[in-house]
């Protein structure tokens, strides 16, 4: 994929044809409203923020009157890193909860701009679901509030679950604890519906909850260095799921760029993998462009165990919204 002088990520067509498209689904508690100029309107639950995005260079479906009269909070930049939310609405939440399907997340504002979760990411969701069975090996690298982790252990699976940021893990295990709690509330209001057998009922349900979501492995550590570890020790997994930012940080605090560890993160991969085992990556660094993704994962999977796409997102006002490329691999 071409860049411009920004080094913004712009669609185009390859020799080969138009580079296939992935799209993340609204759900009940999350929609993108608009983009445009150069930020993003979404609803998350009952809360709109309003936020900065550089692939938003297109223009809006409504007025910024518009969306300032929606919103009840707006990010305003610092720096390309940083910055502060402006509050438009009184009495707007800073701390609040969806849901995502049974899943529940805690969300907040923090100073990145982020409110923890990329709903984007509700393509690979779709995709977990869909193939993970249970007992299966998941390995979850650069795993942030847990979403992805989630969603593989109410499949059942066997979850290691690794981010170097301790309040990251604590924020993805909250989101385990407040899931749980919300489908043992289930269990209840199901035995309280229930005219007969209410206490078996709910003992029943109780009983498949722990199995459910508990048990996630948190490893505290470097993703690449964990992965590596676990290679040595001769451990293989059913399906990796890897969400690299363009630039990170090691628990010593340690700066990587994600060009200079790409093809150690997919040669690592691959060695842990399982035959049959499926592999995904996403990357957002406009440096990692769609072509060096194709020629790393190429030196090991063969074209047609690979799928390379763009992932986007549509908006209620029917514009698309570019949010990163994709790789899946089936080994
Ligand atoms: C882009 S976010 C992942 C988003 C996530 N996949 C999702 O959609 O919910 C990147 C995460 O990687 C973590 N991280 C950054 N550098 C890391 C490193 N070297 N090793 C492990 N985790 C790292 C950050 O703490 C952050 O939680």
């Amino acid at each position: 994929m071409a860049a411009n002088e920004n080094g913004d990520c712009m669609n185009e067509e390859t020799q080969t044809g138009i580079i296939p498209r992935e799209y993340g689904q609204p759900w009940p508690d999350y929609e993108l409203l608009d983009a445009g100029d150069g930020k993003k309107l979404e609803r998350w639950g009952k809360v709109i923020t309003i936020r900065p995005e550089i692939q938003a260079n297109f223009k809006p479906g409504w007025s910024y009157a518009q969306w300032q009269d929606m919103a009840h909070w707006e990010f305003e930049e610092q720096s390309s890193t940083q910055g502060n939310w402006k509050n438009i609405k009184p009495h707007a939440p800073e701390q609040w909860l969806i849901s995502y399907g049974n899943l529940n997340f805690g969300l907040k504002l923090t100073k990145f701009k982020h409110v923890g979760l990329f709903p984007e990411q509700q393509a690979n969701w779709r995709f977990i679901k869909e193939r993970v069975n249970v007992g299966q090996k998941i390995l979850n690298l650069f795993a942030y509030t847990g979403a992805a982790s989630l969603v593989a252990r109410d499949n059942e699976a066997e979850v290691a679950h690794v981010d170097s940021v301790r309040q990251m893990i604590t924020w993805a295990n909250e989101n385990m604890e407040r899931t749980t709690a919300g489908m043992q509330d289930d269990c209840m209001d199901a035995g309280g519906r229930a005219t007969q057998g209410a206490v078996a009922e709910v003992e029943q349900c109780m009983e498949q909850l722990p199995r459910n979501l508990s048990g996630i492995k948190w490893v505290l550590e470097d993703a690449l260095k964990f992965a590596q570890r676990e290679l040595k020790r001769g451990n293989k997994y059913d399906g990796i799921i890897m969400d690299p930012p363009a630039w990170g940080l090691g628990v010593k605090g340690e700066k990587w760029k994600l060009e200079n560890h790409l093809s150690g993160l997919i040669e690592t991969a691959y060695g842990l993998m399982n035959p049959g085992a499926f592999l995904i990556l996403n990357t957002y660094s406009p440096k990692v462009e769609l072509a060096d993704l194709a020629a790393s994962a190429g030196q090991y999977f063969s074209a047609n165990q690979l799928e390379i796409k763009q992932l986007w997102m549509p908006t209620k006002t029917g514009k698309e919204l570019y949010c990163g490329n994709l790789l899946r691999a089936i080994k």
